[in-house]
């Protein structure tokens, strides 16, 4: 899961930018709904179930939020800016408030589960606080708010997963897309407000995972990315108790819906990741050879403090485990914290070892940002100036540049798969997709088109992309 402050330019544009609702062909006697994801992917794949209910309740939705009857901001709380970015978002719909007061503001997502009704009480343009489980009410407090009343609904549910509804794809490329397998997170990681903004873990139904993974493939989709805060934490048993299914074993099924049917998953925990799951990628040539591991910390006393409940040795064992059972190919991605509470600089040193032993592909480094009610906040002391934590993100990110440059050097002169997700940023000259270790891959036009898989030589690397030709289709 992740949010700004990344490396890759494209990411960079691509999550910097609020993902926004698209029009709909026909809004004719509907109500428009103008919804703005933040955060992380699952809070873009929450807004789809969103949409899918709202228009069930019949709104339909627009790109633009000056015509809009409801706007909605599906927010994050996962640092300090990040709930100022919404914060300052909302004052931008004032004067449209001022124009249009029956016009309803409603936010939903994280922040709104953390600051409850504090959100009514501090943002006066808000009309309607729903949490992450709530979104089935959305119907019913958007009605309340229309009829004038502000609304509220954070109630945390422990069986909620949404499963049997179908996410209307926002923004989508046509050829990939993020499906949700499980919700909240137990890990209490202590800087972490996630296990307070989105409850207690829950795993979906794998039928129904799979139901919405050839649903996807039948509408022309050719890539999936499996969702949880912690995915290898996935468990899920039929009511007598008769079957059960570990992660391994759901993307197993995932991956034999189709051999044509890119997997993807995201985020592993590097206590969970099992030898199960690295056995099963390297079954599957459809599963994708790339690890999104958020490390957080390279020392032991600091992950200690963090409660991520493994150290620097088990981090670097399944490291191991990794590049012993999948190769040395195989993409692997970091989250780093610089200044969490009492960190010396000879412990911030071991992140950097730790980045030099793994050498990441690329990752995603933030300082440290204290969140109010979490175990650190309430246990620790945030005692790292911000100077220091900047210079320290500063040169944890450098030294990642220089990691991701050697990391895509590697790829020059190879032939790699790539599926083509659509042009270029730059140029409709040229088409980009991904490579397996989900790298973005660009190379000249020809005749290929979006959802073809293109056999590519790379040619060249900077630290964000790989350029290449088409060797064949
Ligand atoms: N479930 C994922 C992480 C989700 S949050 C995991 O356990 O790895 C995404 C990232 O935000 C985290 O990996 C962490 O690096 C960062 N993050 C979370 N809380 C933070 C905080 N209080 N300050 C700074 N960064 C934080
Ligand atoms: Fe937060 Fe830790 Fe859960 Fe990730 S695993 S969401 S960092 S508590
Ligand atoms: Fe995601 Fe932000 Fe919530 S990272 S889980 S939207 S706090």
């Amino acid at each position: 899961m992740r949010e700004l402050e990344i490396l890759k330019e494209e990411d960079k544009e691509a999550l910097e930018l609020p993902r926004t609702s698209v029009e709909q062909a026909d809004t004719t006697g509907k109500r428009k709904l103008y919804i703005e994801s933040y955060g992380c992917q699952m809070n873009f794949s929450d807004s789809e179930i969103v949409t899918s209910i709202l228009q069930e309740g019949g709104y339909a939705t627009t790109s633009n939020f000056e015509t809009a009857d409801v706007i909605l901001l599906n927010t994050c709380a996962i640092r300090d800016n990040a709930e100022q970015k919404v914060r300052n978002r909302l004052k931008n719909f004032n004067y449209l408030k001022k124009k249009r007061p029956e016009m309803v503001v409603g936010v939903l997502g994280c922040m709104a589960e953390r600051l409850k009704t504090k959100f009514l009480e501090e943002e006066k343009i808000v009309d309607v606080v729903a949490g992450p489980d709530a979104y089935r009410d959305l119907p019913n407090l958007l009605s309340d708010a229309e009829e004038g009343q502000k609304a509220i609904n954070v109630f945390l549910s422990k069986e909620e997963t949404y499963a049997d509804i179908s996410p209307v794809r926002l923004n989508s490329n046509g050829v990939t897309a993020f499906v949700s397998i499980m919700r909240g997170c137990d890990n209490m990681c202590s800087f972490c407000v996630v296990p307070f903004t989105r409850g207690r873990e829950r795993s979906r139904d794998p039928y129904s995972i799979i139901k919405e993974c050839q649903d996807l493939l039948d509408n022309g989709y050719k890539e999936v990315t499996l969702l949880g805060q912690n995915v290898d934490s996935y468990k899920w048993a039929s009511e007598d108790g008769s079957e059960t299914v570990n992660f391994a074993q759901l993307l197993e099924r995932v991956a034999l819906v189709n051999s044509d049917l890119r997997v993807r998953f995201s985020t592993s925990h590097p206590k969970d990741i099992t030898d199960e799951v690295l056995y099963t990628m390297k079954k599957y040539e459809n599963i994708c050879k790339y690890i999104h591991l958020p490390a957080q910390s390279g020392n032991s006393r600091i992950l200690k403090l963090m409660n991520r409940t493994y150290d620097r040795e088990w981090y670097m064992n399944r490291i191991d485990a990794i590049r012993n059972i999948l190769g040395d190919d195989c993409g692997i991605s970091q989250d780093m914290i610089t200044g969490f509470c009492s960190e010396t600089e000879e412990e911030h040193q071991d992140t950097m070892s730790l980045m030099e032993y793994v050498k990441y592909d690329y990752g995603y480094m933030f300082a440290y940002s204290e969140r109010p009610g979490t175990p650190a906040a309430k246990k620790l002391v945030d005692d790292i100036s911000a100077e220091v934590k900047q210079r320290r993100l500063a040169e944890i990110i450098d030294l990642q540049l220089r990691l991701s440059q050697e990391r895509n050097n590697r790829h020059v002169g190879k032939v790699q798969k790539v599926l083509v997700e659509g042009f270029s940023k730059r140029s409709e000259d040229f088409l980009q997709g991904r490579n397996d270790q989900n790298k973005v891959v660009i190379f000249p036009k020809e005749n290929y088109k979006k959802g073809d898989y293109v056999m590519v030589t790379i040619t060249s690397c900077s630290t964000a992309t790989l350029k290449g030709i088409v060797v064949k289709s």
